[in-house]
């Protein structure tokens, strides 16, 4: 599948925009700071950091990096990569095109100087990415990110330890079901729920926190939400609930099979108390609720029926190196011809800079009976 990429606009180094300052750009200090450097580098850098942040037209900075390492997943989720579309003959990404690592750090570093501070791994399926260890390792040395990944959970059991070595803080597990008869027939490849519940346990056991999300398809799997919220009750596991969206053009999507999160909120209540609580901070994709007898947290989604453009800080890196400035974007930016070509940071940066800056994104607020038909990116291309 080809998507539409528009070039990035190539601004020049005199046009970095440093807040007035006058100063150049500079780079971040390199990996291995050593520990008496860390505040006196981070204030500084906190200070360069704000006077080159931009803000699009509606004041949004930019804060989420969610980059796929890999357009390829083994699972075949019908809401996501149904078989039909995404059959033997489908033509992934020849290796070429994909970002190599170090392409990858380059950005992450760059968008690290525009106020980027948290950097989430996704795909397809992340796991699969060869040495994605090493990935970590080195974006892991970039100060003052977070680093989380989201995973389908299949080889999260033999990876969770060598992830967590590399400098993994945390991980996203996407969990459709409990009962194995669902969730084998939702990944469509006859994967057993046993081997990703064993993933979860593992991961929290060598000290990886753990998010779970489980998107909620009417007449589907939403049998599964009050079992769900029952089996991670009490784990310490932060079980959220993503109403089924309209991403891409190939997974059929009808608004009659998105289940409200007010829903899910009142069947789990019914049965196990809940109280509403405040976002971690201003953006956060998951509303909040807490058990009401301290069995820990879950979280819902409501892009569909309650939509959060308004505090939309996020940015996607296509795993062939094209910007994304929304998830139901129907075009890129191609970033990679930059990266490729002997353009500088400070060039880049100028570019991103405006990107930015003229964006106005806002799809889930403008959706209606006939923005579903739109082309646009795929969720397994550009990961959710
Ligand atoms: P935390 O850091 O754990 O709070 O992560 P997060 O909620 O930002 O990320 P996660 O990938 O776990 O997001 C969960 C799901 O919410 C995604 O898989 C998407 O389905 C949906 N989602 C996340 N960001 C957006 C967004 O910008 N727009 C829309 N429409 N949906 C989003
Ligand atoms: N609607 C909502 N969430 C989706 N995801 C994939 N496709 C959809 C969709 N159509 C979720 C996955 C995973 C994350 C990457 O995105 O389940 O949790
Ligand atoms: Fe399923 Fe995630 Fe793979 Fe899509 S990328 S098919 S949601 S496991
Ligand atoms: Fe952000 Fe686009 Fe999602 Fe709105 S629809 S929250 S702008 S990614």
């Amino acid at each position: 599948m080809t998507y539409r990429v528009i070039p990035l606009v190539q601004a020049g180094v005199g046009t970095v925009d440093t807040g007035g300052t006058g100063t150049s750009v500079q780079s971040l200090p390199a990996g291995a700071v050593r520990a008496p450097d860390m505040a006196e580098a981070s204030a500084a850098n906190m200070t360069h950091v704000a006077n080159m942040a931009p803000r699009d037209v509606r004041g949004r900075m930019l804060h989420d990096l969610r980059i796929s390492v890999t357009d390829r997943c083994n699972f075949r989720c019908t809401y996501c990569m149904p078989k039909t579309v995404f059959g033997r003959d489908y033509p992934f990404l020849p290796r070429a095109e994909i970002l190599a690592f170090d392409e990858i750090v380059r950005v992450a570093k760059i968008f690290s100087q525009l106020g980027v501070r948290k950097i989430r791994l996704t795909g397809g399926e992340p796991l699969l990415r060869r040495n994605i260890e090493h990935l970590i390792e080195m974006l892991a040395a970039i100060p003052g990110l977070e680093l989380t990944l989201t995973t389908n959970g299949s080889l999260l059991a033999k990876k969770a330890q060598s992830l967590r070595d590399a400098g993994l803080q945390r991980v996203t597990v996407s969990l459709d079901a409990l009962d194995d008869s669902t969730f084998r027939k939702m990944n469509d490849v006859d994967f057993p729920v046993a081997e990703v519940l064993r993933g979860i346990d593992v991961a929290a056991t060598v000290g990886l926190p753990v998010k779970v999300n489980m998107v909620v398809k009417g007449g589907t799997n939403d049998h599964a939400i009050v079992p769900m919220a029952r089996y991670f009750h009490g784990s310490g596991h932060i079980l959220r609930f993503i109403e089924y969206m309209d991403v891409g053009s190939s997974n059929g999507w009808k608004l009659d099979e998105v289940v409200p999160s007010a829903e899910v909120v009142r069947r789990i209540a019914s049965e196990l108390p809940l109280q509403a609580i405040d976002p971690n901070y201003v953006g956060e994709v998951a509303e909040r609720w807490r058990y009401r007898d301290g069995g820990g947290e879950i979280g819902v989604i409501s892009s569909v029926t309650q939509a959060f453009c308004s505090t939309c800080t996020r940015v996607r890196l296509s795993t062939d190196g094209s910007l994304y400035t929304c998830l139901f974007a129907q075009q890129g930016h191609d970033l990679r011809a930059m990266l490729r070509s002997d353009c500088s940071d400070e060039a880049i940066i100028a570019s991103l800079q405006a990107m930015w800056r003229v964006r106005s994104d806002n799809y889930s607020e403008r959706r209606n009976a006939n923005t579903p038909g739109l082309q646009k990116i795929e969720m397994s291309y550009i990961g959710g």
